[in-house]
């Protein structure tokens, strides 16, 4: 979900629609806002994209506020409509609040409100707060400053999960408190105006100044105090201020139709400024922000990487070329899985956390389980100041940008190239004999730019097929070795796009099961490894192009330059430039980014915002 929260001397409507604007990749299942007009909660909300509540807002508008909220919803509890939009209000009416994550407890506190003769309004588990901020506000004292801070530091001791939250009192006009405990929470500092987001791209056009809250910490925005942070129990809370280095033109479309259009375009850019600084002429690599100490990578024998979606399939890609180059071994899982099955995990374990919103609640926590048992951790990660590198010891930050489709794009191809660089880095300090082929791969690395680039000069004829796809009941995706994450990562671009049953399968597995579901035009798209590459890889994937062909399939084959073996077997051939085995995901992966993208559009979908969907899930 993403949350605002303003207090100031403009219009809080504006201010906040504008921040939900920013905001809406967060979740889209419904939006609302809530206003102190005239010493009066008022709230306006909607089921579905913030569209719907703009119109509510023009058909009702609301009386002139200087301090308000807003809220758009990725439901949790409650289906999306209506009355279980947030804000939500108390029975009384005069505490507004809204919520991102999940109180675990709420049933226990809503039967003891329900036994005090409260009657619920939703089906949240957000609306128990309401009621027991309008009780508690009641019980402290008014003449004390911040009485509303207090009184829901009081309700935050008694929650248990994981929340966000936001809230106003009608008694307390010129204030806003948030409160969080493992979800998102920052704060902005303008010009006697005070913002509070789930990320900075909320207030970014109106200030630059931000404080990242901490765990367990409650802040309290008023427009003559100021700032105020404590922790749950009343005690000040220590805060560090800094400066947002990225300007609000860079979340804006920039004349595309879709962000992941403009973020597909932007490839070669964000794999170039990943790789900025830290290569050298001679074949070093600088790792700046790595802050675990060369002995203790020398002590590491075994990698876990855990991730989730796309970034687990940046993982997978990972794991071929940690592996071939360190020796080390290394294990990839889905961070919602891998603390339930108790894996082995001590002082030399190194886990790798990949995340491109550092949020995810399923790494998040699988991050804390490895950091419990003593593990070492290494996050990468594309937002600065997010959770998991904070809780991470050491960090690696991907220079992707801002990502605002749903869907993942650069932020893929940055992440792979964010695990090659420590693995080439664990290779240097480990002395492993392949010195020679280190400085091999730190040109093949930054080639790489040109090479995507290259790539999306040829995507015109990936349109048009796409545009033939659009109405397959389903497409399958075949790989081998890296090729393999590649499939599933196209299968998984276009489930989530188009709505379209796809998978992705490794080529070899094929005729183990899945080649059952070939039927007669069945479209398959296979991704061919380098003919120069290693051992009969590539001839094996020619048989199984021929395998799915001689059942009826129609194959998409993406290829090398100067592949003519797959040619006799291709219905369709998309040409990527020859590259080296472990680098061919970063342009094999493109065409199916822009194959999705586009069977999407043309299904008359929303490629940003595909339904059900959330760019950055704090829940578990
Ligand atoms: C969500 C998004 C996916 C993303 C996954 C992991 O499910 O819809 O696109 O890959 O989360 O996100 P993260 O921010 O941890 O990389």
């Amino acid at each position: 979900c993403g949350i605002v929260g303003y207090v100031g001397n403009n219009q809080a409507l504006d201010v906040v629609m504008e921040g939900l604007r920013r905001l809406e990749y967060r979740g889209y299942d419904s939006a609302g806002v809530a206003l102190l007009a005239d010493g009066q909660v008022v709230t306006r909300k909607r089921a579905g994209k913030l569209a719907n509540l703009e119109k509510e807002l023009a058909d009702n508008p609301t009386p002139p506020a200087t301090a308000g909220m807003g809220h758009t919803r990725w439901a949790t509890h409650g289906a999306p409509n209506d009355r279980n939009a947030h804000p939500h209000v108390s029975h009384v009416g005069s505490v507004a609040v809204v919520h991102n994550g999940i109180i675990e407890n709420f049933a226990a506190l809503r039967s003891e409100l329900e036994a005090n003769g409260i009657e619920m309004s939703s089906d949240t588990d957000t609306e128990v707060v309401a009621h027991m901020v309008e009780a508690e506000f009641d019980a402290v004292d008014p003449a004390i400053e911040g009485r509303l801070a207090e009184a829901v530091r009081r309700v935050c001791n008694r929650l248990e999960g994981a929340f966000t939250l936001v809230l106003t009192h009608a008694a307390a006009p010129h204030t806003v408190v948030g409160a969080r405990r493992n979800s998102p929470l920052v704060a902005g500092i303008g010009e006697d105006e005070y913002f509070l987001a789930s990320d900075v791209s909320a207030f970014i056009s109106r200030t630059r100044r931000a404080i990242e809250l901490g765990q367990d910490q409650v802040v309290e925005l008023d427009r003559e105090r100021g700032i105020t942070v404590s922790d749950f129990s009343g005690g000040p809370a220590e805060t560090q201020e800094y400066t947002i280095d990225w300007d609000a033109s860079a979340a804006e479309k920039g004349g595309y139709d879709w962000f992941m259009l403009k973020e597909i375009a932007e490839q070669p850019a964000v794999v170039a400024d990943t790789l900025r600084g830290r290569l050298t002429e001679t074949g070093e690599i600088h790792l700046d922000e790595m802050r675990l100490s060369d002995d203790d990578l020398r002590d590491v024998g075994k990698i876990f990487i855990i991730a989730c979606g796309t970034s687990y399939y940046a993982g997978m890609v990972a794991k071929y070329a940690i592996e071939h180059w360190t020796r080390i071994p290394v294990e990839v899982e889905l961070a919602s899985e891998f603390r339930y099955r108790d894996p082995v995990l001590d002082r030399s374990t190194l886990v790798i956390a990949i995340s491109q919103s550092g949020e995810t609640m399923d790494t998040l926590m699988a991050l804390r389980h490895a950091k419990s048992q003593h593990a070492r951790i290494l996050a990468i990660c594309n937002t600065i100041g997010s959770t998991i590198p904070r809780e991470s010891d050491a960090v690696l930050y991907t220079r992707a940008g801002v990502e605002i489709a749903v869907a993942s794009t650069k932020a893929f191809l940055t992440q792979i190239v964010a695990c090659y660089l420590v693995a080439l880095y664990l290779g240097q300090i480990r002395g492993t004999k392949w010195g020679d082929e280190v400085s091999a791969v730190v040109g093949q690395l930054q080639e790489m730019p040109a090479a995507v680039d290259k790539v999306l000069d040829t995507m015109e004829p990936v349109r048009e097929l796409a545009r033939t796809l659009a109405e397959a009941d389903q497409i399958l995706f075949l790989g081998r070795h890296v090729g393999f994450p590649v499939a599933l990562e196209g299968a998984l671009k276009l489930k989530e796009l188009a709505y379209m049953h796809a998978e992705g399968f490794a080529a070899g597995e094929l005729k183990h099961g899945p080649i059952a579901l070939i039927g007669e035009g069945t479209p398959v798209v296979i991704v061919v490894p380098s003919p120069l590459g290693r051992d009969s890889l590539h001839g094996k994937v020619v048989s199984n192009i021929q395998e799915v062909r001689a059942r009826g399939a129609r194959t998409i084959v993406i290829a090398e330059e100067g592949d003519d073996k797959v040619v006799p077997y291709a219905d369709h051939v998309i040409r990527v430039p020859r590259t080296p085995v472990l680098m061919a995901p970063l342009v094999t992966t493109v065409p199916l980014q822009v194959m999705a993208c586009e069977i999407a559009a043309a299904r008359g979908l929303d490629v940003d915002q595909p339904r059900n969907l959330a760019k950055s899930v704090t829940v578990e």
